[in-house]
């Protein structure tokens, strides 16, 4: 029975590498005219040659050996890489609809099932994009305006950290669950209190897929979905994960539903729920249950991880350079005094944008997005793509763009200012991508780190434990955060 067992497997894999071997072939006899690459090996194509460490680095020697459009196989999937501002851009910008589809990876294929917005294709995605920037961008949402809800956090976030009277204290639970409150109440309605188990919970299952997502045999599963889905893994976690998420939404969809009160939109799920009611064809085809429950989904994730990260790099760095966060807190002091921070304060204070600005670029914390995916046959600088060619915009190599930055590597703020002091935006600023798929909660985000970044430095000054270094390396996963470490909040002002 067991010899029986392993000459089966064996077979299998034998049938498996032919087959391989044949499409392999098949694709690389089928288009010449594709961006050029290194050549592929049978099954793995060119995974052996990246440093999982730090991939961008082996992109870094790719770009410089077959220039700013190059192409990689992992396993039997082909992508093309867009390296350094000007191809992102002559890409995202100048051929803004040819690439804007999203590429079909297995993990989030089985997860997102093309609904919601940011795994989601053709006309759903349109539509859904459309609403989900409408509402965010409605700050009269409900009673409360976006800016309400931040401040009203900003509020709660200092009073946890005063709580600590200054002693190191690991901040990672506290700001995630400030931003996911911020996004839980534009969805929901209402915020948690701190070391609430619903929002820990929540946070708990986000945080993990995001860890799992970077890791190796979730590429090992996006690359052959159909062998692996049968093994033991991370993967099994991340649908696990997801499927808890979802019955959460599902559950407050439905309560709320219950309670619908038309004439009054409370929240983001009240908004979609009312477009359900609507008696045209988009309500029946767009506005129903499951794009309701992956969009909610897309946005908490999404909103979640991605502003708490900066924030967390932008802390450390002020405790890592102490000069630039007295700079800071004198704009603070000058334009804002003891007075509520708010957006309309920015445009007066170049330097605490220029260091906000510079805080993301450092911090580069999505190194390679989601693919994109071509979406109609097409030539891209003398090379033909075809329909559904996946392609990987490396914002790292614009963020670090030799070209457009003087001291990339450095945390150096002056990259947005000029010799006057004024700020000044710089065409490789890409944190948020470019072109259609652009990320859609840009303003909110923008909104978030100004807020609770300037609420903080008027109120804290940020340090290192008495006798600690500084460690601002990064922990590269699919996100590049900072280390686990502690911060000292210690109150300027007594009140
Ligand atoms: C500092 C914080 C943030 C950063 C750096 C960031 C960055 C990004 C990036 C790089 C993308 C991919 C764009 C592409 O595929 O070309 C993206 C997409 C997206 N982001 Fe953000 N994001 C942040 C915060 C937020 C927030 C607060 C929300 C909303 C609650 C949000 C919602 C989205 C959505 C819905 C997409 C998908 C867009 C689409 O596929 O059309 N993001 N974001």
């Amino acid at each position: 029975m067991f010899t029986l067992g392993i000459i089966t497997i064996l077979l299998l894999i034998i049938i498996f590498l032919l087959l391989n071997k044949v499409f392999y072939d098949q694709k690389q006899n089928k288009n010449k005219n594709f961006p050029p690459g290194p050549n592929c090996l049978p099954i793995i194509g060119n995974m052996h040659l990246f440093d999982i460490k730090d991939p961008s680095k082996t992109f870094t020697q790719l770009s410089n050996k077959f220039g700013p459009v190059f192409s990689v196989q992992f396993g039997m999937q082909k992508v093309v890489v867009l390296y350094g501002c000007d191809a992102i851009k002559d890409a995202f910008v100048n051929h803004a609809e040819e690439f804007s589809g999203r590429a079909d990876i297995p993990i989030f294929k089985e997860t997102a099932k093309g609904y919601g917005v940011v795994f989601a294709h053709g006309e759903n995605w349109k539509v859904m994009r459309r609403f989900t920037i409408s509402k965010l961008r409605d700050f009269g949402m409900g009673k409360k305006s976006l800016e309400d809800r931040i401040i009203e956090e900003c509020d709660s976030l200092v009073q946890i950290f005063k709580s600590y009277g200054g002693k190191p204290v690991e901040n990672t639970t506290i700001i995630n669950t400030a931003v996911a409150n911020v996004i839980v109440s534009i969805l929901l309605g209402y915020r948690y209190d701190y070391g609430d188990p619903t929002i820990l919970k929540l946070m708990n299952l986000v945080n993990e897929n995001f860890k799992l997502l970077g890791s190796p045999m979730i590429m090992l599963y996006n690359t052959y979905p159909y062998i692996v889905r049968w093994l033991p893994g991370g993967h099994r976690t991340v649908f696990k994960n997801n499927e808890e998420l979802n019955n959460f939404i599902r559950e407050t969809f439905t309560r709320q539903k219950s309670q619908l009160d038309v004439n009054h939109q409370g929240n983001f799920i009240d908004a979609f729920l009312i477009k359900q009611l609507e008696n045209n064809p988009d309500s029946e085809l767009y506005f129903h249950n499951d794009n309701l429950m992956t969009l909610v989904s897309n946005l908490f994730v999404a909103g979640m991880e991605t502003t708490s990260t900066t924030l967390r790099w932008g802390f450390l760095l002020m405790m890592k350079y102490p000069e630039i966060q007295k700079n800071v807190q004198k704009e603070i002091e000058q334009v804002i005094g003891l007075r509520q921070p708010q957006i309309e304060h920015r445009k007066q204070m170049p330097y605490t944008d220029a260091v906000i600005h510079e805080i993301q670029r450092f911090g580069n914390i999505i190194p390679a997005i989601v693919p994109h995916a071509t979406t109609q046959d097409m030539m891209f600088r003398g090379y033909f793509l075809p329909k559904g060619t996946h392609v990987l915009p490396l914002l790292t190599s614009a963020l670090r763009d030799k070209k457009y930055f003087e001291k990339p590597d450095e945390f150096y703020p002056q990259h947005f200012l000029n010799s006057h002091g004024h700020f000044v935006e710089n065409d490789a600023f890409l944190p948020f991508s470019a072109g259609k798929r652009r990320c859609a909660g840009e303003n909110l985000a923008k909104a978030e780190l100004f807020l609770f970044f300037t609420r903080l430095l008027q109120t804290f000054t940020l340090q290192a434990p008495p006798g600690t270094e500084v460690d601002i390396t990064p922990v590269v996963g699919f996100t590049n955060a900072p280390k686990i470490h502690k911060m000292c909040a210690v109150p300027r002002h007594n009140d």
